[in-house]
């Protein structure tokens, strides 16, 4: 059996039985003083990711974006060529307006368990069985330049930010409201995994619930939440603790409504009714499963995801 980690991760069990995967709200970490979060040892961290031989995503597992000075435009740098600058890039960030995304840490030394005993303490919190209902978790740390602006968006993960370094305020929405999130924007979202499909309407920014996140602190981010963040006059290392449910039922009631959008008709947001959520979800997953068969889609998650996702079942069985 292995050792038990130190809890690492802490939120009011009511708190989080009240607003899990619902509505926002803050959560504490003892991650700022960690070792393997300070700059020299993400620069480190952020070489040996870029230069992975098989890596998550088909593009990499590092995501850089800057804006030049020169123009204030922001230069999309997904196909990252200059690996061994990387480092440097990190080392820099403070005089930079760089926003540096490093996917899958979780598959590095040290950064694994942290990982492992983070989410070890969430499923604590949920409950055992919701592993049942999660395809695969996943940690992402984010570096940024002072004063960054993240814009609105909404993501497809149930996650956790927590804030190890610098200060940076956080702006939430409900989900729920379709003044803010109409559901032809989710139906977009989800036929197009496009994380932009959602509109900010400054109009209702007085309705944002804003978080002020500093060291130590962390705030959960439902699924499909519209958010936008704003750093501080200062260097921000966030960590996402985060994981992906099952979620093609739901998805594919998005889909099919914007199927039935396109053909005229007013579709019925999902959870309103469930027998007719399930004939429509059903329908459509029969459909894409004939037309999975005829163009050969693979379904199934990546090996190693399916490794760390045992590995973390095991961990839970352990505790
Ligand atoms: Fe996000």
């Amino acid at each position: 059996m292995p050792a038990r980690l130190e809890r690492m991760f802490h939120c009011d069990p009511e708190v989080f039985r009240q607003n899990f995967n619902h509505l926002p709200h803050e959560v504490k970490h003892t991650l700022m003083t960690h070792p393997l979060f300070k700059l020299p040892a993400l620069a480190e961290l952020a070489q040996r990711v870029a230069a992975r031989k098989n890596p998550h995503h088909s593009q990499g597992d590092i995501h850089v974006d800057q804006e030049t000075a020169q123009a204030n435009r922001k230069v999309d740098l997904h196909d990252w060529s200059k690996k061994n600058d990387i480092s440097k890039l990190v080392e820099d960030i403070e005089n930079g307006k760089t926003w540096i995304i490093l996917k899958h840490i979780e598959r590095e030394p040290g950064y694994r368990e942290v990982f492992e005993s983070c989410i070890c303490d969430i499923l604590d919190l949920t409950g055992s069985k919701i592993v049942e209902d999660i395809k695969w978790f996943e940690a992402i740390l984010f570096i940024t330049s002072p004063n960054r602006v993240t814009k609105y968006h909404i993501d497809r993960e149930c996650s956790w930010l927590l804030q190890i370094q610098g200060n940076k305020d956080i702006h939430f929405f409900d989900r729920s409201d379709k003044d803010v999130l109409p559901d032809e924007e989710l139906e977009r979202y989800w036929m197009f995994n496009d994380s932009f499909s959602a509109i900010y309407r400054p109009q209702y920014e007085s309705r944002a619930i804003v978080y002020q996140m500093r060291p130590g602190t962390g705030v959960h981010s439902p699924v499909n939440t519209p958010h936008w963040l704003q750093n501080d006059n200062n260097v921000s290392v966030s960590l996402s603790i985060n994981f992906q449910f099952h979620e093609s039922a739901w998805e594919n009631l998005f889909k099919a409504n914007y199927y039935l959008r396109r053909i005229g008709l007013t579709p019925m947001p999902p959870g309103r009714n469930r027998f007719a959520d399930r004939i429509k979800s059903g329908t459509y997953t029969a459909v894409q499963g004939v037309r999975r068969k005829i163009k050969k889609i693979p379904n199934r998650p990546a090996a190693v995801a399916r490794q760390d996702y045992d590995r973390i079942v095991k961990l839970l069985a352990s505790r």
